[in-house]
């Protein structure tokens, strides 16, 4: 749990991710306010070792609520550079997820492959070709000022039944062009925003991609088409899956500790490629269970770690990990 891992030009300093989570506690144009500040900061004070910033929507339509943080306009930059700069400051590794709603975003501009609504949410507008092709530039606009903004990693949000997810899978898609029919087809709005992605965002910085690995649903994502997916992105030079699963539509879902642990050990071993694994983990014998066995490269911890910032100082209670203007509080001092 404790052991550096390096990925492209990151030095991540132990194995604890705080995932991805919005804060709903952006103004409503989008910009950091003083939460952001001392949320981000508290978990790099408590030792995270790649903090991952929340749903950063690319275009205002795609905010999943009136209150998430933005980086579709050059505005955007300097409040986020300012939670990099915190952050990094204690040794944390900062990330930024993007992402685009598509038919769950917040309001009525509700835009999708099909025009397929999500259970009380409105009917949203099928995205024409043309119309894919600006969505896909707000990505790569967003990774530029991404980088603009000193992030050391990005990762872009294919999960949860967002824009992206409702691409990839069949429920949500019933695209009769290039992008609907076939796994490869679905897969096509993904990869040509990953291909955006790498034009601005730099090759010796990594690059992660959030996926739903299953959508729990008959005719619906199955591990099988996850893991295919992540090799294609492997190929394509993605360098670190996080693996999630669910949210496209409601569905029933066994929960338990680590339940999602198999579907990221099924792509690391699968796709052979870096994974995190995220979702109801939150001991450190958990921890470093899947850590020991190969299960996974990273832990996320989500709610653990809106309970607790300090989960990392307390399962390593020494000098090395804590810092200075703490030490008299570790366990054991005087
Ligand atoms: C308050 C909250 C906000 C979340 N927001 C996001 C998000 O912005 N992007 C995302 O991919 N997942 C989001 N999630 C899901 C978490 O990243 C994580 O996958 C989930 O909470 C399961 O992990 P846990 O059991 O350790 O909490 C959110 C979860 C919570 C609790």
């Amino acid at each position: 749990m404790f052991t550096p891992f390096e990925i492209k030009n990151a030095t991540i300093p132990n194995r604890i991710v705080m995932p991805p989570m919005c804060m709903y506690s952006a103004t409503e144009d989008g910009y950091v306010t003083n939460w952001h500040r001392v949320h981000y900061g508290a978990r790099a004070v408590g030792g995270v070792g790649l903090i991952i910033l929340e749903a950063t929507a690319v275009e205002k339509r795609g905010r999943l609520s009136n209150r998430d943080l933005g980086i579709w306009d050059d505005s955007h930059i300097e409040g986020l550079a300012e939670l990099v700069d915190l952050c990094k400051a204690h040794g944390s590794v900062v990330g930024i997820q993007i992402a685009h709603g598509g038919r769950k975003s917040w309001g009525d501009d509700l835009v999708a492959p099909s025009a397929l609504a999500f259970p009380d949410q409105a009917v949203p507008h099928a995205l024409s070709i043309s119309e894919i092709q600006d969505v896909v530039e707000s990505w790569r606009q967003a990774a530029r000022r991404a980088e603009a903004a000193g992030f050391k990693l990005l990762q872009i949000h294919a999960a949860h039944g967002y824009l992206i997810h409702e691409f990839l899978s069949p429920l949500s898609n019933q695209r009769t062009d290039e992008y609907g029919g076939s796994l490869e087809n679905r897969m096509r709005f993904l990869l040509e925003i990953v291909e955006a992605v790498q034009s601005e965002w730099p090759q010796k910085k990594p690059l992660s991609v959030r996926l739903s690995a299953v959508d729990y649903l008959e005719g619906g994502l199955t591990i099988e088409d996850t893991v295919a997916i992540s090799r294609v992105l492997k190929a394509k030079g993605v360098d670190l899956m996080d693996i999630s699963s669910g949210g496209l539509l409601p569905a029933r879902i066994e929960l338990a500790p680590g339940y999602q642990v198999p579907f990221a050990e099924a792509v690391k071993k699968g796709a052979e490629i870096p994974t995190i694994a995220v979702g109801l983990i939150t001991t450190p014998e958990l921890a470093q269970e899947i850590l020991s066995n190969g299960r996974a490269d990273f832990v996320a911890l989500g709610r653990e770690l809106l309970r607790n910032p300090y989960w990392v100082l307390q399962a390593k209670p020494d000098q090395e990990t804590w810092p200075w203007q703490y030490e008299r509080a570790i366990p054991g001092k005087q």
